[in-house]
């Protein structure tokens, strides 16, 4: 049932290509750039008069809503607000039938989110769900669903179902900026090309990665702290792997924007905390350099995930993990990676079961 890999995690790291060619199969047009989402039964003209996007998740969901932001922003000029559910459904809300909630969930059957939708859709908000559990809680509740389509996710640690979230958001994306026709239909063509050939880049890059991964966790694996960076819609990324690092290895680990560093957390830099740094060759290169630089002027350990060809790089880095370039806002997607098989590398040195870590459910049904 593991087809051969030692942990239903590592199998579902290696099945991400496929779950998002799942995702985003016959969605798009790559001919004329029409993005399909029938399931989710909300047309042009109810999206028409939307003022606003309130993003609603709990943990690793609630990540890829803090990427969707970004790219909902750009591409389709709708504000977005983006809120833990478990906040969410408590705090004074400005909601009413011009805002549309966006619930993402993995299981479609998360407390938090769960009280957070109906609570929305109380206010008047018409109320769409991304959701990876076909008939769940949340897809019956919903007026529209965007299923993942990433399979069965065993692995407490959610992967494969991350990173389909991922593509289904920036397929929404792009179905937004079409009805709203905030870019021409061409860049919408290029972009959802580019998000399809990202399957076939994670697919090429999984075991190298892997490989050098496997080589390097010696000299990590009994740290105590870990701190992880990254800028723009890599900083969503940077929460994403402190997060599984501390579910399956039960090391503390914090996820940081870069450009935060120097307000706080700089003061704890030490050899021992090692940093791990997003730093692809994106609009916000220059300004993740400078961070790291001051993290390697106090003696930092870094351990550098940048794009294939940046030499500079290598002179700052104790550590580095080149990857191939793509389009920079599909960079959340490839840049996911490294850190995922890092926890797990760490986590099964350390002898922690990786597909059950402790105190934690897969499904979390109570509040
Ligand atoms: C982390 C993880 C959790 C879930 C969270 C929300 O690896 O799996 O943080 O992401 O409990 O679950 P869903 O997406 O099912 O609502």
């Amino acid at each position: 049932e593991k087809a051969g890999f030692k942990h239903f995690m590592l199998k579902e790291i290696f099945e991400q290509p496929q779950a998002i060619t799942n995702t985003v199969s016959g969605r798009i047009n790559l001919e004329t750039g029409e993005v399909v989402l029938p399931e989710l039964t909300l047309g042009a003209d109810a999206l028409a008069t939307i003022e606003r996007i309130s993003l609603v998740a709990c943990g690793t969901s609630w990540h890829a809503a803090l990427v969707a932001k970004y790219w909902i922003e750009k591409y389709a000029g709708i504000p977005v607000e983006v809120d833990i559910a478990s906040e969410f459904r408590y705090r004074s809300l400005l909601v009413n039938d011009r805002v549309l909630t966006l619930a993402i969930s993995q299981s479609g059957e998360t407390a938090d989110t769960l009280a957070g939708i109906r609570r929305a859709a109380r206010l008047g908000s018409r109320v769409i769900t991304i959701c990876n559990v076909v008939g769940s809680t949340m897809t019956r509740e919903a007026d529209g669903t965007i299923y993942t389509h990433a399979g069965p996710e065993i692995g407490v640690a959610s992967t494969k179902a991350f990173i389909s979230q991922l593509a289904a958001l920036f397929l929404f994306t792009l179905y937004l900026a079409q009805v709203r026709q905030a870019i021409p239909a061409e860049q919408r063509r290029r972009l959802g090309q580019q998000l399809i050939d990202s399957a076939r880049v994670i697919e090429q890059l999984l075991p190298r990665v892997r490989e050098q991964i496997g080589t390097m966790i010696e000299s990590f694996y009994a740290c105590r702290d870990f701190l992880f960076v990254g800028r723009g819609v890599n900083f969503p990324i940077a929460l994403e792997g402190a997060l599984k690092l501390k579910e399956i290895s039960y090391i503390h680990a914090e996820g940081y924007a870069a450009g935060e560093l120097k307000h706080g957390p700089i003061a704890l830099i030490d050899r021992d905390m090692p940093v791990l740094a997003i730093v692809p060759q994106d609009a916000v290169y220059q300004k993740t350099v400078s961070n790291i630089e001051e993290i390697k002027a106090r003696q930092g350990r870094l351990i550098l995930i940048g794009t294939e060809g940046d030499t500079h790089l290598r002179t700052i880095s104790d550590d580095i993990i080149y990857l191939p370039e793509v389009h920079e806002d599909l960079n959340p997607l490839i840049y996911t990676i490294p850190a995922q098989l890092l926890s797990y590398e760490i986590a099964v040195r350390r002898g922690c079961d990786v597909d059950q870590p402790r105190n934690l459910a897969k499904s979390v049904t109570v509040e």
